[in-house]
């Protein structure tokens, strides 16, 4: 049975597609990730497999937990403390993917453009970002108290912003999550 018929609208969708579309196949030895909004390592640990995972968070206690939690891969991280939407001492072209998931349904859209700025400064020519964001069109939130939680973000207005930041919108996944979106950005070689 399916994770939602089983557990109804409480899980967002389909995880596992996620992980495999979105993450797993631009993970190698080889690769520089970077996550923005690990919380305490739900997605961070498809990441390991990364020659080195860049973890950037509001709130830098989780870069101790990291560590504890995965204490063989510890050499692997770079820990950054963002002051909100910038990715201080990373260099411009150095990251060859980036993730997150489960942050920016919570960040407003000015600090959603501002972000897609700073991922396109750091990814290398070539290289692509899955970002998992709020779609408040969508069924679910209909019926929904706490709808203030996520970002009042709709997907035209994400391809607005991939746009003005001159992204190749690679695919926009508006079907496999229930209360948000994917889209997977490259910027052009
Ligand atoms: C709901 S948690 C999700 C954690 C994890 N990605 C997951 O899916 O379980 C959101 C995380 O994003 C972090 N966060 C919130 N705003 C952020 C921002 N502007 N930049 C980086 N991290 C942020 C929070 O500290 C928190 O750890």
């Amino acid at each position: 049975m399916a994770a939602a018929a089983r557990h109804g609208d409480r899980v967002p969708g389909n995880l596992a597609k996620v992980r495999k579309r979105y993450l797993e196949r631009f993970v190698t030895p080889e690769t520089v990730a970077l996550e923005i909004g690990s919380g305490g390592g739900r997605w961070t640990r498809y990441l390991l497999p990364a020659h080195e995972v860049i973890v950037v968070e509001l709130n830098s206690d989780f870069f101790p937990y990291l560590e504890k939690r995965f204490p063989e891969s510890a050499h692997k991280f770079r820990f950054v403390e963002t002051p909100g939407y910038e990715i201080p001492d990373v260099e411009n072209d150095s990251v060859d993917f980036v993730f997150s998931f489960g942050t920016f349904v919570h960040i407003d859209p000015e600090g959603i453009d501002e972000y897609l700025g700073e991922i396109r400064r750091v990814l290398r020519p070539g290289s692509v970002a899955s970002i998992q964001y709020g779609d408040r069109t969508k069924k679910y939130f209909a019926r929904r108290e706490r709808i203030e939680l996520f970002s009042d973000m709709n997907a035209p207005q994400m391809e607005g912003f991939v746009k003005g930041h001159a992204f190749e919108l690679v695919e926009h996944d508006r079907k496999t999550l229930n209360h948000s979106n994917v889209v997977l950005l490259r910027k052009p070689a």
